[in-house]
């Protein structure tokens, strides 16, 4: 088998000469306790460890942020490389030379377009750069130097110009890039008669980064305000370029954390208030680019603070804004600041109304997402109305449930007591009933898939016993693996590795599977077995189970064949087989 453009045989050999504890050690310093090494974690901050090393398994899993992988994953995510140059670094580390003739074409095709794209972009942001510095007269450059941006800031971010529509194009030709190519990465857009133009044609250049500080995009901010031009233009969607995971400024941030000075982040909305702030040393700002905050940046963000202070623009929509990042946040574990500015629209504007010390100490006190959230939507209400005063107390009791602890919500609670002066016993008393109302819901939702529950814990269990080689026997399972999941997409793998007579590992897996946090495979690999009695019960039924869903689909197959049989003969002798089944299937009824 062939994965990524190596073979298993390939990936075995790497991995047998990288023992995950050796290649772990090399980033963290792990301590021994029982079976497993543990560290604090490197993918998130923490102070207690959480991160922990099976050697037998040669995995590791993150209890604090989940995350999990091999040997291959761990480097993916360490260096921040794909997995083909994983690989390559740890058989570099073990002295084994790459195989070139098993490289699949496919793979060979699809990193070739990739490496081309980056290419384009590369020939692309040096051609921005230099137009803009090359050319102080530029409107491009006056706008800039009017915002107040310094030379250093132009630098760290690569800051450039479109001077026209046919410069670029002309410029990527003569380096030897094809249309198609720019059009991959998303420079250049074609016109009415098929001629290509600079896509941010005559617009101030933003590069967008990657993690690795690779460029992946750009924002072209219109210099001439002009309600004909967006005020910018931002590349769409490319293959190196997804904008739901990328957030403005987070290569840096991640520097920052590889230097361990990074304890906290500011979340700011526009490119150039993140500039402004890197500009005055809070270099700890990113920027979500006027997008909504997706599950993906939260995780993101994850991987790099506990800690965040949300600092969107002062109107309205950043009000709105910063409802909503909240709830993604806080669903990711961040622990969530708030500011508000008043005096100025934006951070960029505050800097420099007010400069960085006062920004400095608006962020010192920005404020728990809670208590923004408790004094911001009383706001809406008139308090001395009672029925108005009603509603203020359920959203904020709902929102104190959904995004604090038992010790907060005490503090949260005596908060609301200020505002509604209703006594804090039947604050406290309608909080739960809302809690039981809440659970008794999702309870009912649930209710009508109780098997359904039952047999995915069953799945589960099954497959972990294959992995961790409590049984042997499973190939005749595939009647509880029918439909088409990720669960039966790894007992399929796992029937054909034991038909093929190769042994699985679980560090295996996460070079054959996309193994994400909390996912079923996830769940499988990290099942914790139930004591010996329980188990062997649970193992017990489940194998009934499988059995009278064989028998199900056997008596649906034969009812089905009854309405068109041949012969009388026939006839008999299907009828004869269901009667067998269905004997069959009241003894083994659990
Ligand atoms: P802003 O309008 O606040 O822009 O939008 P800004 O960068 O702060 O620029 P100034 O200071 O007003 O000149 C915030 C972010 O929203 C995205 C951009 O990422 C911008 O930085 N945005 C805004 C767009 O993508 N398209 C638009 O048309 C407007
Ligand atoms: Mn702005």
């Amino acid at each position: 088998m062939i994965h990524n453009g190596f073979s298993s045989e390939f990936l075995d050999r790497v991995r047998a000469k990288n023992d995950i504890v050796d290649v772990v050690s090399k980033y963290v310093t792990l301590t021994r306790r029982g079976l497993n090494f543990w560290a604090c974690c490197p993918f998130h901050n923490e102070k207690t460890p959480s991160f922990s090393v099976k050697q037998d398994g040669q995995f590791f899993k993150c209890f604090g942020c989940g995350e999990s992988g091999n040997v291959f994953t761990f480097i993916m995510k360490m260096e921040n490389v794909d997995f083909p140059t994983s690989v390559e670094i740890l058989a570099k580390n073990a002295g084994l030379e790459l195989p070139t003739d098993t490289e699949n074409e496919e793979m060979k095709k699809r990193k070739h377009e990739r490496d081309r794209v980056y290419a384009v972009l590369k020939a692309t942001t040096e051609f921005y750069h230099k137009n803009l510095l090359e050319n102080p007269e530029s409107e491009q450059a006056k706008y800039l130097k009017e915002r107040g941006l310094s030379r250093e800031m132009i630098e760290k971010f690569q800051i450039g110009a479109s001077l026209n529509f046919d410069s670029l194009p002309e410029h990527l030709r003569k380096l030897g890039f094809t249309a198609k190519e720019m059009m991959s990465a998303g420079v250049v857009g074609t016109g009415d008669d098929n001629r290509i133009y600079d896509f941010y044609g005559k617009r101030l250049i933003f590069p967008i980064f990657n993690s690795f500080g690779d460029v992946v995009a750009y924002s072209g901010r219109s210099v001439t305000p002009s309600p004909e031009h967006t005020k910018y233009k931002n590349t769409p969607q490319t293959i190196v370029f997804n904008k739901s995971e990328i957030l403005f400024g987070y290569n840096f941030a991640r520097d920052l954390k590889k230097e361990h000075m990074l304890d906290t982040l500011v979340i700011v909305e526009g490119h150039i208030d993140v500039i402004a702030c890197h500009q005055v040393g809070i270099t700890n700002t990113i920027g979500c680019m006027g997008t909504a905050l997706t599950t993906l940046h939260a995780k993101k963000i994850k991987q790099l603070v506990d800690n965040v202070i949300l600092c969107l623009d002062g109107d309205n929509a950043g009000n709105m804004a910063t409802y909503k990042a909240i709830d993604v946040l806080k669903q990711v574990g961040l622990n969530v600041r708030v500011v508000r500015l008043v005096a100025a629209k934006d951070p960029d504007e505050f800097i420099k109304k007010f400069g960085k010390d006062n920004f400095l100490e608006v962020l010192t006190n920005s404020i728990d997402c809670v208590d923004f959230i408790l004094t911001d939507s009383a706001k809406k209400y008139n308090l001395e109305n009672n029925s108005e005063k009603n509603q203020y107390t359920q959203e904020a009791l709902n929102y104190i449930s959904k995004f604090s602890t038992p010790a907060e919500q005490e503090i949260y609670l005596k908060e609301v007591q200020k505002l509604v002066k209703i006594p804090i016993d039947a604050l406290r008393k309608s909080m739960q009933k809302s809690e039981v109302k809440e659970t008794c819901e999702t309870i009912e939702n649930l209710s009508d898939t109780p098997s359904n529950n039952y047999i995915l814990e069953s799945k589960i269990m099954l497959l972990a016993s294959i992995l961790y080689k409590k049984i042997e026997n499973f190939e005749n399972f595939s009647g509880l693996f029918g439909s088409n999941d990720e669960l039966s997409e790894l007992y399929k793998f796992l029937v054909q590795k034991k038909n093929a007579n190769e042994d699985v590992t679980v560090s295996s897996l996460f070079d054959n599977f996309d193994i994400s946090k909390n996912s079923l495979i996830d769940r499988v690999i990290n099942y914790v077995f139930p004591e010996t009695d329980v188990y062997n019960q649970l193992l017990s039924d489940t194998i009934k189970r499988v059995n009278q869903l064989k028998i199900d689909d056997e008596l649906k197959e034969l009812k089905a064949k009854l309405s068109n049989v041949k012969s009388n003969e026939e006839l008999t002798e299907t009828l004869k087989r269901m009667q067998e089944l269905t004997v069959l299937k009241n003894k083994e009824k659990m």
